[in-house]
């Protein structure tokens, strides 16, 4: 076995040798746009070669020539979704693919599949939680076979949340029992130009809540059996209310920084007997006027999903349903570049960490630890650099990432490695906020 798995890892350092450091598939996306003109400058500073890919020759040309027409020399690589063959030629040119092919419940599973058969480590851009989950069902084993990380949400889905709750671990000195995640973003311009939001985002979330429906199904099978019970347990704050650590009326919010971050946590209690923490998150509105208008919008949209004329007026006219905020037009980069995030953490626990992660405390939780992730741009810049971060993580710092591969969640596989660090040089901030003793 070990003398397989060291030819396994043998062969494919020889393949590695002449391979492309990174290519960049669905490069002329408006996301996948983002992620070239941030590789430009980040992969040259790094001295990492990469490629672009997609099916368009000409639109992937007019690419290079906006945003990388000064690195010598950036090869075009034709591939179609619909076509394996092309998609292997194309993952077999690279060590890392970064995929930014969405929605990727229809995008996402083909590249996989071609990433373990060239074994071609693999991230991507997704936010869709039953996607994610699908694919550490059916590819975890392959994955770990062909030695190659498959590393899906590395963007503001949910790298910020996931990370950002490892980070508060790491710092709090003792042992963490809950993590409350509060998340806002706002804009800094008094410009009320629209759309905020590309359609290739709006037309994903969509296929996501029409589908929700069916993750505990998917949960049961990935997870068969339940975590011990830890306690005290942290209890849901309800539909809304007032936070000391982030100001506004804070809601719960049903995206998938949850499901992931507990991926993670759950991760680390299997391989390391790490305690899990409990974690809820939250959205943060500054006015409650926005708060309402977007709970009932909110609720008008996840009724619409679940039948097929409500989701077809959805995709077909997104400005009329998202008050313009997404349309069929692609954003102005004014308007995105003045939007900001934050994400908190408030994490109780003890000062005192017990020998098994198991073991009960006796008494109640005696420390408080908030932290704070920040940044610009979520949903393109920041996007796009956590991405191209995540890849050149994972291609340098592979000692620090557990197994020898599989298909794990940005906290499990990046958790080790200096990728916060990365991101604080980038301007994705982590810092800690306070630390009170009681
Ligand atoms: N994690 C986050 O926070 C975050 C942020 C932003 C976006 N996203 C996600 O990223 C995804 C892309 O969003 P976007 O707004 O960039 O969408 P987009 O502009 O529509 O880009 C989609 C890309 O997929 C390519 N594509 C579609 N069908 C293809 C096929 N058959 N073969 C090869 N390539 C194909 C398109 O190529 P053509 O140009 O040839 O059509 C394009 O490059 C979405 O799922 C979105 O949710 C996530």
């Amino acid at each position: 076995m070990i003398w397989s798995l060291k030819l396994v890892s043998k062969n494919c350092s020889k393949m590695a040798n002449n391979r492309l450091d990174i290519i960049i598939f669905g490069a002329t996306g408006f996301t996948g746009k983002h992620v070239v003109k941030n590789a430009a400058h980040i992969c040259k500073e790094q001295k990492i070669k990469f490629g672009i890919a997609g099916r368009r020759k000409e639109a992937l040309d007019a690419v290079v020539k906006e945003f990388a027409s000064d690195i010598e020399d950036v090869p075009i690589i034709l591939a179609d979704i619909k076509d394996e063959e092309s998609l292997k030629k194309m993952t077999e040119r690279a060590r890392m693919l970064i995929s930014c092919c969405g929605p990727f419940r229809f995008y996402g599973e083909p590249v996989i599949k071609a990433c373990i058969a060239t074994r071609t480590h693999y991230v991507d851009i997704t936010g869709e939680e039953e996607f994610m989950e699908k694919m550490q069902l059916e590819y975890n084993e392959a994955a770990k076979e062909a030695g190659i990380y498959v590393v899906s949400a590395c963007g503001f889905d949910c790298v910020p949340s996931d990370l950002g709750i490892i980070f508060t671990q790491q710092k709090f000195g003792g042992e963490v029992n809950d993590v409350e995640v509060y998340m806002s973003t706002w804009s800094t311009t008094t410009d009320n130009k629209r759309p905020y939001l590309n359609y290739g985002t709006w037309e994903s979330a969509i296929y996501s809540l029409a589908h929700a429906h069916e993750l505990r199904e998917l949960h049961e099978k990935l997870y068969p059996t339940k975590l011990p019970e830890f306690t005290p347990k942290l209890k849901s704050r309800g539909l809304v209310h007032r936070s000391d650590v982030s100001e506004g009326w804070s809601v719960w919010f049903p995206s998938t920084d949850r499901s992931l971050a507990l991926r993670t946590q759950r991760f680390l209690y299997d391989k390391y007997k790490e305690r899990p923490a409990q974690i809820r998150v939250y959205a943060t509105f500054k006015s409650f006027l926005v708060f309402l208008t977007l709970s009932i919008f909110g609720l008008i949209v996840l009724f619409m999903t679940r039948i097929a004329c409500g989701r077809n007026l959805l995709l077909k006219y997104p400005s009329l349903f998202s008050f313009g905020f997404i349309s069929h037009e692609n954003p102005d980069p004014k308007i995105w570049e003045s939007i900001h995030f934050s994400v908190i953490c408030k994490a109780r626990g003890w000062t005192e960490k017990l020998t098994e992660s198991t073991d009960k405390h006796t008494n109640p939780p005696n420390k408080e630890v908030i932290t704070k992730v920040t940044g610009n741009s979520p949903a393109y810049e920041g996007t796009s650099i956590i991405a191209i971060l995540s890849a050149i993580t994972i291609l340098n710092e592979s000692d620090k990432i557990p197994d020898n591969g599989g298909v794990l969640t940005p906290g499990a596989a990046l958790g080790k490695t200096s990728l916060i660090e990365q991101m604080n040089k980038h301007n994705i901030k982590f810092e800690v906020i306070s630390s009170t003793v009681k």
